[in-house]
């Protein structure tokens, strides 16, 4: 368990490294539970969610191999209308949460035999997941291609407008009495066996009780975490297009709509207010953030096999964010192994799902409680590094 230190007079208990939804996320409950918080970043409310489709889709984004993450993003998901609720009342905003359900679809024999495999998943897992025929399919959702053969319906797989998202917490950690110190953490401070505060970029020693590392894709980079401790995060590259529905053409989709498409996932995700965003490739290209022509070809490309109306809309944005991922595509929370210095990062595709868990679990963990049940498989311990066998030490 960490123990709690206080340093000089107006020394944090908790100092956030990141000021993203997860970062934000966890100086909010924290301040919510009486402890003094301060997040450190140059731009706060900035970071992934800036770019993500704001998916929150346990169901349809079950992977093979991913079972052992889905028990913590059902957790999160149960708590997404009470968190929603609660943000929205602290800052008096609509973060765009709408419980509309999700349609996963397939064209030809191939996806169809492939979504067919992750129904059986979904129903082995306990899900709640409907198979429809295609014309099933566009009864729901009438823009959908004529060609789709069949889908899934999850309606329990909803959606939230991340930007919002991250406006609003921005606001709830402010009116919380969060202190904010806009620039980058550029080291770790660490006294004997314990870290006890970071020094920003342009040199200031900001002491706190606490520390959390909440750097997304830069979590690894931070200066002086212990080499066996540092988080084994890397960017993946997500490039994300916003297309503009007019209002004579509203409503355009009703829920969200993803397929595969040539072996690559895409997914359109309406908003009331007409932006639709589509999403997202999955690009390892280390920190590079740049739109490329085949990305937008790519997606354009495979949405309007699906939608072939897009055609016809504003295309209004492109942007390309970083997924933090991690070696096995769940997030590190809690204790870092380093007394004084915990993680919250490696949220991979599900931080917009995963935030309000989060904020629970690192206020459990910071308040002085173990990391509670639903994180435990979680523990940046999973990653610690094996001590050295005889041939490799020899
Ligand atoms: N969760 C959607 C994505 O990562 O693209």
């Amino acid at each position: 368990m960490p123990s709690r230190t206080s340093g000089p007079p107006g020394t944090p208990d908790v100092l956030v490294v990141g000021g993203g939804i997860i970062g934000l996320v966890t100086a909010w409950r924290a301040a919510g539970r009486g402890l003094t918080v301060a997040v450190v970043d140059p731009e706060p409310g900035g970071g992934a969610a800036r770019v993500a489709a704001g998916m929150l889709a346990a169901v349809t984004e079950l992977h093979h191999g991913e079972e052992g993450l889905l028990a913590l993003n059902l957790a999160s998901a149960r708590r997404y209308p009470d968190f929603a609720a609660e943000l929205a009342e602290a800052t008096g905003d609509d973060l765009g949460y709408r419980r509309s359900g999700t349609l996963a679809v397939a064209f030809d024999t191939d996806d169809r035999a492939q979504l067919r495999e992750v129904h059986d998943l979904q129903l082995r897992c306990g899900l709640d997941s409907e198979w429809l025929s295609g014309r099933e399919c566009r009864r729901l959702e009438p823009m959908l291609a004529p060609g789709v053969r069949g889908g899934l319906r999850a309606d329990g797989d909803h959606r939230i407008d991340p930007r919002r998202l991250a406006a609003a917490l921005l606001i709830a950690c402010e009116r919380a009495g969060v202190a904010f110190h806009r620039g980058w953490a550029a080291r770790l401070d660490t006294a004997g066996d314990r870290a006890t505060g970071i020094t920003t970029a342009d040199g200031t020693a900001l002491p706190a009780g606490q520390v959390v590392l909440a750097g997304g894709s830069l979590s690894g980079r931070l200066a002086g975490v212990p080499e066996a401790l540092v988080p084994p995060v890397r960017p993946v590259k997500g490039q994300v297009l916003r297309l503009t529905v007019p209002p004579r053409y509203r409503p355009f989709l009703s829920r969200t709509v993803r397929a595969v498409v040539r072996g690559g996932p895409v997914y359109l995700v309406p908003r009331e207010n007409g932006e639709l965003v589509i999403g997202a490739t999955s690009e390892e290209l280390g920190h590079d953030t740049t739109v490329t022509a085949g990305g937008v070809y790519g997606l354009l490309r495979d949405a309007h096999e699906l939608v072939p109306g897009i055609t016809e809309l504003p295309l209004t944005e492109t942007l390309a964010g970083l997924r933090p991922g991690s070696p096995d595509n769940a997030p590190l929370l809690g204790p870092s192994g380093l007394d004084g210095l915990l993680l919250a990062t490696g949220h991979f595709r599900n931080g917009v799902l995963l935030t309000p868990v989060t904020g629970d679990v690192m206020a459990e963990v910071l308040c002085g409680a173990g990391l509670p049940e639903v994180a435990r498989p979680f523990s940046p311990g999973r990653f610690a590094a094996p001590p050295p066998t005889l041939e490799h030490s020899a």
